[in-house]
């Protein structure tokens, strides 16, 4: 989604506010902007489309004088992708410009308030508004009236201000969306998200809601709505530069695959001592555990089908009904939640909106929320009652690969604790689960190892206007996602489908040639599972099998990728990279933008 950076120092503020952008272009956006104050006015440049358009329009920034600015990359919700809607947005006299994260809620009635008094707007975004405002409520204070307008505005926003007669501060102010502060030496940085300022500085405020950050040259000033100062603590982020960075990948989304052994063994092994998994982020004793009569996960997307993985995991394992959510559903429809649910909740970004709002929603209820997060500090792993981290560094493409195997992992680790504590999985059971948990990222290398034969079979498919896939149980979990990363990244449509469905409706779509992707490494229903793939070849279906090495007799199926043999729960953590590759390759082949597909961004950071 939509991205901010914002510079205060003494060097030239264009070229490092257009490095910042492009560090935030994996966001997803669809126009970009900078704003800076050249000593005595205020200086615009936007253009619709990538960071490379403005680049060249502002001659790489070069073009502007001036050492104080904003910038940011916008991901449309009110008007279309355009130059005029672009941000920053400048009240009627250019007096103000303002960059915004987030919705203002409320922005027709002040915009039809202001209409009446006689402003006039240029661009149909809700964050004209503010700017608007500022100008209209504007009596010589800066600050008062930033604390004016934030008492008008509903919604959520993360706001960088800048004005004409003040030269010398940038005004930065953050409600349910994130925003950091970067503290470097006579210069100072605002932004979204780390990655934009990482080259500069790794110390940070990271500001929370109704927090006023005031920026000068030398220094920063955090106060409340109250103008009361807030002494905040320094926080310094200890991430690999090279983690946001390509490393001579061709895309993110390719390196993040090849990264996943790390990335699980990252999550895992610190958390597994003297072959015992230790949980120590999680504050629930035994007994508070058994109180609980019900799991409920909540999440989005991705982090959704990893839900409806451990829906079937937990369940065989802990014998507790479980629910798996989407976090937009669950919010608005009066759910039976209270003191004896479990709260699980699955978010990589931590700041997904409906996932946050739909915790705080179980929170209210009562329950007790654990969150499985990937990105430190974020809203939802501070707000939730127990965070358990994924340790999968930076996930730059938009479609999530090493964050969703790292949540698995987590699942697996939740799994193997809960059920200890309850006496559910028996003890030569775990001691055979965690050993073959600790040897998980050797068994996905053999299967990263195939990839040219995936790329063979994509090559064979990436014509396909419509591609299927089947499963049943865990298998039929991991094809929604094998179907929404084909989707997401190559533009084809896909449905995914529990094979036993089939005959219900959807096996009228399967004609001579349709591309169906088989998942059949559930041990116990391998039989079922062959006899519906039997049932779409002879309707004309064209099928790729995935199988675990154990029933090479599935070769005769189709054209079938083999992954080792281990346990079923495990069995997504292998199942899923051949799905990876698969969606990657077409891609490729299509010639898609990859790492940052048409209309999607990283983080929904709106409902
Ligand atoms: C997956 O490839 C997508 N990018 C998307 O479905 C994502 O998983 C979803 O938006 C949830 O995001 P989160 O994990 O940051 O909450």
């Amino acid at each position: 989604m939509c991205g901010i950076v914002g510079y205060i120092g003494f060097e030239q503020a264009g070229p490092f506010l257009l490095d910042g952008l492009q560090a935030l272009e994996y966001r997803g956006y669809d126009s970009a902007g900078i704003c800076l104050n050249d000593g005595s006015k205020l200086i615009v440049k936007k253009a619709k489309g990538k960071v490379f358009d403005l680049r060249t329009l502002t001659h790489d920034g070069h073009d502007t004088k001036g050492t104080v600015g904003i910038g940011h990359t916008r991901w449309a919700t009110h008007g279309e992708p355009s130059d005029v809607n672009a941000h920053p947005h400048l009240s009627e006299s250019g007096r103000f410009a303002v960059v915004h994260n987030g919705i203002i809620e409320n922005y027709q009635q002040l915009k039809n308030y202001l209409t009446a008094k006689g402003v006039v707007f240029r661009s149909m975004t809700d964050t004209e508004v503010i700017a608007q405002l500022m100008e209209y409520y504007y009596k010589g204070d800066l600050i008062e009236t930033v604390i004016r307008v934030l008492e008008k505005l509903d919604g959520s926003y993360a706001l960088g201000v800048i004005s004409q007669e003040n030269p010398d501060e940038i005004i930065a102010v953050r409600k349910e969306s994130p925003l950091i502060i970067g503290l470097g030496e006579n210069e100072n940085f605002l932004a979204s998200d780390v990655t934009a300022i990482l080259s500069k500085t790794r110390t940070i405020y990271r500001m929370e809601n109704d927090e006023i950050a005031i920026l000068g040259r030398e220094g920063v000033k955090i106060i409340n709505t109250d103008k009361e100062e807030i002494h905040k603590e320094i926080e310094t982020i200890d991430w690999d530069v090279n983690a946001a960075q390509k490393g001579g990948y061709e895309h993110f989304m390719f390196k993040e695959i090849m990264e996943q052994p790390k990335a699980i063994s990252d999550t895992i092994a610190p958390r597994i001592k003297n072959g015992r998994v230790v949980l120590d982020e999680v504050n629930l004793s035994a007994e508070e555990l058994k109180q609980f009569n019900k799991i409920n996960i909540l999440a989005c997307g991705s982090a959704y089908h990893v839900g409806v993985v451990a829906k079937y995991i937990f369940e065989k394992m802990l014998r507790i009904p479980v629910e798996a959510d989407l976090a937009s559903e669950f919010r608005y429809r009066d759910p039976i939640v209270n003191e004896k649910t479990l709260t699980i909740v699955i978010s990589q970004s931590g700041e997904t909106a409906d996932t946050k709002e739909a915790m705080k929603e179980a929170q209210r209820r009562g329950s007790h929320v654990i969150s499985i997060v990937n990105v430190v500090g974020s809203s939802i792993a501070v707000e939730s009652d127990d965070v358990i981290y994924t340790w999968a560094g930076p996930e730059i493409a938009v479609a999530t690969t090493k964050a969703y195997s790292t949540q698995l992992a987590v699942v697996y680790l939740l799994a193997l604790y809960f059920g200890d504590m309850l006496g559910t999985v028996v003890p030569d059971e775990y001691k055979a689960l965690v050993q073959e948990l600790e040897d998980l990222p050797n068994k996905i290398e053999t299967v990263l190892e195939n990839k040219e034969r995936i790329q063979y079979l994509a090559s064979k498919l990436f014509n396909s206007k419509d591609v299927f896939f089947i499963g049943r149980n865990i298998d039929y979990a991991l094809s929604l996602e094998g179907s929404l990363k084909l989707k997401e990244i190559s533009y084809i449509h896909s449905e995914a489908y529990a094979a036993g469905e089939l005959k219900h409706g959807t096996i009228s779509l399967i004609e001579e040639g349709t591309p169906v992707i088989a998942l059949a490494t559930h041990e116990e229903l391998i039989a079922k599972i062959v006899s519906n793939i039997e049932e779409v070849k002879t309707r004309g279906a064209q099928v790729m099998c995935i199988a675990c090495d154990n029933h090479k007799e599935l070769e005769r199926v189709g054209e079938t990728i083999f992954i080792p043999r281990v346990c079923d729960m495990l069995l997504p953590s292998l199942a899923v990279i051949p799905l990876q590759l698969f969606a990657y390759y077409v891609a490729s082949l299509k010639g898609c933008d990859i790492d940052q597909p048409r209309n999607l961004a990283k983080s929904v950071t709106v409902e």
